[in-house]
């Protein structure tokens, strides 16, 4: 059976996004997968309430409170599930977004928070999802601006990718693209979006352990998932801490200067992966924190009722 493809475009109908992931389908089509690609625009997707609905279930479902995960409150209101049942049925997935004020755009932002609903890692902990689905990733980000407008593009775009536990094996940043069709005059991106199809076709079919990342090896900063974002660590809610950590997938360990004069991110030998959000077991920790978090909460209502009284009673002019 032909492997599926599955293309997210977050741009304009023909814009430089559509184009690059268009591209990088076309190359997976010659490599006999099945494609197919959609544009959010052209769907209804409601944002996120921010109900905790979806983790105040998967809490219950860990504490043996509940047995059955129904979903986020809006799985049946739009076609948000349908989305995430096409990309969790592919093999793997190529994202298309434009980048607005250095991060993706607000419809990107809204598929991907929705999506947490339905986290990899924490349904089957809970044993709502039996199997991980193993899917592939490549991410493209296209800006009209270089890397100095577009620092947080495809941080973000990755930050998406592990809560669906998407193995990203390529990505690129378009730069210098305004108009729609831009991109048509910038051989070297419609070169790499090309490749990027090919990287996904190819670690596609590469049995799940031995697939690896097909990019750069010098892309960005980070060993472990190539984000250029490395921040000095603070302590985390159980006490673990690193002096840097990698700001999407949370490994750590510490900037060092070498021999070139270059600081690079060097992971710390031993317990550098432990917070790695790339595997399952270790982001799954997080829900333990969202419920340690909670019961803190709900174990003092008395004093949040009685603080809550001064802000629930103030109330300001709207305009
Ligand atoms: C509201 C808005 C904000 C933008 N902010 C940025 C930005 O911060 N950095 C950047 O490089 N480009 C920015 N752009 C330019 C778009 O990323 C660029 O036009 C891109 O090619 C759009 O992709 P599309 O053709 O797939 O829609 C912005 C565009 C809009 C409409």
């Amino acid at each position: 059976m032909a492997k599926k493809i599955i293309g997210i475009v977050a741009g304009r109908h023909n814009g430089n996004s559509e184009i690059l992931v268009k591209e990088a389908l076309m190359a997976c089509e010659e490599q006999g997968m099945e494609c197919r690609l959609i544009n959010l625009f052209d769907y209804n997707i409601i944002p996120c309430t921010g109900c905790e609905g979806c983790t105040m279930q998967m809490g219950a479902i860990a504490q043996g409170q509940q047995k059955e995960y129904k979903g986020c409150v809006l799985k049946d209101k739009d076609d948000m599930d349908k989305i995430v049942n096409a990309v969790q049925t592919s093999d793997g997935l190529i994202i298309g977004c434009p980048t607005y004020d250095l991060a993706p755009s607000a419809l990107y932002l809204k598929y991907a928070h929705r999506a947490l609903a339905y986290e990899v890692s924490f349904r089957l902990e809970i044993g709502d999802l039996k199997k991980n689905p193993n899917l592939v990733g490549g991410l493209i980000a296209v800006g009209g601006s270089c890397h100095d407008w577009q620092s947080m593009a495809l941080e973000v775009l990755g930050a998406s990718m592990f809560t669906q536990s998407i193995q990203v094996v390529d990505q690129m940043m378009a730069i210098r693209n305004g108009r729609p069709g831009n991109v048509l005059l910038r051989d070297e991106q419609i070169a790499k979006a090309r490749e990027i199809g090919l990287h996904v076709a190819e670690a596609v079919n590469t049995p799940v352990e031995e697939r690896h990342w097909l990019g750069d090896p010098d892309e960005g900063m980070c060993p472990v998932c190539h984000s250029s974002l490395i921040y000095p660590g603070d302590p985390h809610w159980d006490g673990v801490e690193f002096p840097f950590e990698c700001a999407v997938c949370g490994c750590g360990g510490d900037l060092v200067k070498g021999d070139d004069g270059k600081y690079k991110f060097v992971l710390d030998p031993v317990h550098g992966r432990d917070r790695d959000r790339n595997i399952d077991k270790a982001r799954a920790l997080h829900l333990e924190e969202i419920v340690q978090t909670r019961i803190e909460f709900f174990q003092q209502q008395d004093l949040v009722k009685e603080k809550y009284k001064k802000y629930k009673e103030k109330q300001f002019p709207a305009i």
